[in-house]
């Protein structure tokens, strides 16, 4: 039985570094032709995370939002139109069963210019007949974002099936309870490392998806082979994401909840299948711009200390070595703990 690593299990060693300053170091990535970021951030498609607001502010500051599908597709175009308004690229999600097909027509009409086919289980056969009739349907300028899955063979076969990009990460999400209700999943960024020679082999784009809690941890997603990495836990809570603030005695908060929670599945669908998500409270953060700056900040410091001044750079440099229980503790701050 082989070990599945995750990200608190490993660090990168610093590397000699010839960069003298910050600025010099570019952290974009691309998603294919007309498609590159300044920030390798994506927001992921739920409904707690992203619609027009959230999408907006990351188009804005160089990163990309997918608006999610938890809606009819009048309200989902009408998010995706009020976002084109202020940009020139909106990503959108989709399923692979029901109105998918027309919802993608008129997303793509709408202006979306990435598609997002976003089911828990991507490695499926849903998944390739709704690829295939995708690519034969939608204009090749359409990029097709899809997933999730956790394996090299999966990845291999949602490139052959027609995607442009793969999110990668079974289970490892803040608020999944996949692996607690089913027994599967692997850590995302295993994951990440086993999918990472996939995709240079098919040149199809490695997004890691599920788990990150913070910038060192995108960084770390960012060395194993991911060109993206999509967050949802980070950005939940601030001012642009759906959902009202909630007052307390104790604070403000507002909500985020898996897309499989039981909360979730009542409001979007009206009845509860398998339950592999929880809904909770978290503290309001206020300002996205805030959040993701301070991000930009981890990665851009995280590329220097591997002397690197672009992804690929990071990518052809970066040395892991898997750190002990001891060597996790010690990387946490812990003046506070100790006695
Ligand atoms: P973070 O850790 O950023 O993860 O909060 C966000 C990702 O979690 C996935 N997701 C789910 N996975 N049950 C799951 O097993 C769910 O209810 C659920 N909702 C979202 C998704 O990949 C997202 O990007």
């Amino acid at each position: 039985m082989r070990v599945g690593l995750s990200f608190d299990d490993v660090l990168l060693e610093p590397r000699y570094s010839e960069i003298k300053s910050r600025s010099e170091i570019d952290i974009g990535s691309s998603l294919g032709e007309g498609l590159k970021f300044e920030v390798p951030i994506i927001t992921a498609p739920m409904d707690t995370v992203t619609e027009t607001s959230m999408a907006v502010c990351m188009g804005m500051n160089g990163a990309l939002g997918v608006i999610h599908r938890y809606n009819s597709i009048q309200e989902q175009t009408s998010l995706v139109r009020k976002s084109m308004s202020n940009l020139v690229k909106v990503g959108a999600a989709i399923g692979v069963q029901g109105d998918y097909l027309e919802r993608a027509v008129e997303l793509v009409e709408s202006g979306v210019s990435v598609l997002c086919l976003d089911v828990a289980h991507g490695h499926h056969v849903l998944v390739k007949d709704a690829l295939k009739e995708l690519s034969k349907r939608l204009p090749s300028r359409i990029h097709l974002m899809a997933g999730n899955v956790a394996t090299k063979d999966a990845f291999y076969d949602l490139a052959d099936w027609g995607a442009n990009s793969v999110r990668v990460g079974i289970g490892g999400g803040s608020i999944c309870s996949t692996r607690i209700q089913t027994g599967h999943g692997v850590p995302t960024l295993q994951s990440v490392f086993d999918c990472a020679g996939a995709a240079d082999d098919t040149d199809v784009r490695l997004i890691a998806d599920g788990g990150i809690k913070n910038s060192g941890d995108m960084v770390k997603a960012l060395a194993a082979g991911a060109d993206f990495v999509m967050a949802g836990s980070l950005f939940s809570g601030t001012k642009d994401t759906p959902g009202n603030i909630i007052e307390t005695t104790n604070g403000k908060y507002k909500v985020y909840r898996g897309m499989a929670s039981k909360e979730a599945q009542r409001d979007w669908k009206g009845s509860v299948s398998s339950r592999e998500g929880i809904s909770t409270h978290v503290r309001y953060k206020g300002s996205t711009e805030n959040v993701l700056e301070e991000l930009v900040v981890g990665i851009r410091s995280g590329f220097s200390y591997s002397g690197a001044r672009n992804l690929l750079e990071l990518q052809s440099r970066s040395e892991f070595l898997q750190q002990t229980g001891a060597g996790s503790k010690e990387s946490q701050t812990h003046i506070l703990t100790v006695k």
